[in-house]
């Protein structure tokens, strides 16, 4: 940007009073540490899935530019809910304060500050954080990826050893190689399709980079993305984990440029019997979608009107490589309407499960609207597809989709 000459004139010549009026800059040691700390050092610290570390202020202020730029467009830390319309558990947005904070220290040239103000450096606990889990799976081998092509998705295929249905209270995901593996999601097969899937295929698991169908009948159980903390279920909730079944961790892997090897561990703790609440979900489609070649911003539907009172718990936007916009929301009978999610700009890589802040009690006769915008335009460098075309609904990443989830437990 060109200033006026007057203007940089003017700037240079504060007087040195006026100087010592101006409010100090903030620092690494007093301010920037401890906002870093809060909305950075989860991902980015050894062995967790930011590309470098920012736990020390050699770490931050080489990466003081890039770090301006992500913070005030919003990228990092990754969460696409628009604020105000919804409220969320494991929100990860970052407050407009400690953006403008963290701005002025780059401007600022970055200052260390006085040493003494640094906060402790936070201890992780990075062993299971609910203890011994119940059950613990683990694929045999561990899966080689090559250095170059297309995200992987793999899925490795585990007995599950259950005798008995069971419920799940917890479940934490220890990824292998995070360097590589960008989220998983786990599923339970019983009908052993899964396994044969795994069997035909001469590496660990198979491959099952398909989107969202599945050539076996899933029912999820469960998954991780990078920044969600594993969460304890009420004592009398659990999802439901069938018997005789096979376990199916699903993992994106998001290649680094290297040969780079993964063995992911999954931990689930059960509850000791039954429970009065079941988690579930439903799903939104629309199957009919179509999206025209080179529009930028084209608009699609999906709507459920709920046969039963249930109590919404999350929402999950999904969508393929076109998406970049949802919104969910749910009308009830009497015509109020109430804000699910909006995703804003949505993001394939970073898919979220939106825990509502206030589980929200919806009526029979509530209708679940979904409103998804899609770009097809050159101007979406995400797009697979060039030259342009039409796209419908698919399974495949070049596909597109129109699902969102609503996760509930029924009303007593
Ligand atoms: C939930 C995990 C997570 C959090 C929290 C997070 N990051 Fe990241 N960050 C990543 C990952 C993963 C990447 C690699 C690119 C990608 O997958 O989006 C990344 C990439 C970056 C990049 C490079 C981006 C580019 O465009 O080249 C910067 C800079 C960055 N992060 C800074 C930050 C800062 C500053 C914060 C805190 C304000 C932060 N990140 C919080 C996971 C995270």
């Amino acid at each position: 940007m060109k200033f006026p000459a007057a203007v940089l004139i003017a700037a240079a010549s504060l007087t040195a009073a006026e100087k010592a009026n101006q409010p100090a800059a903030p620092t690494y040691a007093k301010e920037v540490s401890r906002i870093v700390q809060k909305n950075c050092e989860g991902c980015h610290r050894p062995g967790q899935i930011g590309p470098f570390s920012l736990t020390n202020y050699k770490e931050v202020s080489a990466f003081k530019s890039e770090i301006k730029r992500v913070v005030e467009a919003r990228i990092m830390p990754p969460w696409s809910a628009v604020p105000g319309h919804g409220e969320f558990q494991n929100e990860r947005r970052m407050k407009a304060e400690d953006i403008a904070t963290l701005a002025k220290w780059v401007d600022a040239g970055a200052p260390l500050g006085n040493a003494k103000d640094l906060p402790a450096q936070i201890k992780y606990n990075d062993d299971w954080k609910f203890g011994k889990p119940d059950l613990i799976f683990t694929p045999t081998e561990a899966f080689e990826l090559a250095s170059g092509g297309a995200d992987e998705y793999r899925c490795f295929v585990i007995p599950s050893g259950l005798t008995q249905d069971r419920y799940i209270r917890a479940m934490e995901v220890r990824p292998g190689n995070r360097k590589v593996v960008h989220h998983v999601r786990v599923f339970a097969d019983k009908t052993g399709q899964a396994r044969k899937l795994d069997d035909a295929d001469p590496k660990p698991g198979f491959d099952c980079s398909l989107g969202m169908a599945s050539p076996y009948k899933r029912i999820s159980i469960g998954g991780w993305a990078p920044g969600l903390t594993p969460e304890l279920a009420d004592a009398d909730t659990g999802t439901y984990f069938p018997k005789e079944s096979d376990v199916v961790i699903e993992i994106h892997y998001h290649r680094n440029g290297l040969n780079e090897k993964d063995k992911s561990t999954l931990g689930v703790w059960l509850q000791p019997g039954d429970v009065k609440h079941v988690q579930k979900s439903i799903i939104v489609a629309n199957i009919g979608i179509k999206i025209p070649a080179g529009v930028e911003h084209h608009e699609e539907k999906a709507k459920y009107t709920l046969t039963k009172d249930i109590i919404a718990t999350a929402a999950l936007p999904h969508m393929h490589l076109l998406g970049n916009e949802m919104l969910m929301t749910a009308t009830l009978p009497d015509g109020t309407v109430k804000e699910l999610v909006w995703a804003k700009p949505y993001d394939f890589n970073w898919q979220t499960t939106y825990r509502f802040k206030d589980p929200m009690r919806l009526p029979k006769g509530t209708r679940i609207d979904v409103t998804a915008y899609y770009n097809n335009s050159a101007s979406n460098p995400k797009n697979p597809n060039n030259p342009l075309k039409d796209i419908r609904w698919g399974e495949g990443t070049n596909e597109e989709m129109l699902v969102g989830f609503l996760s509930y437990i029924d009303v007593d």
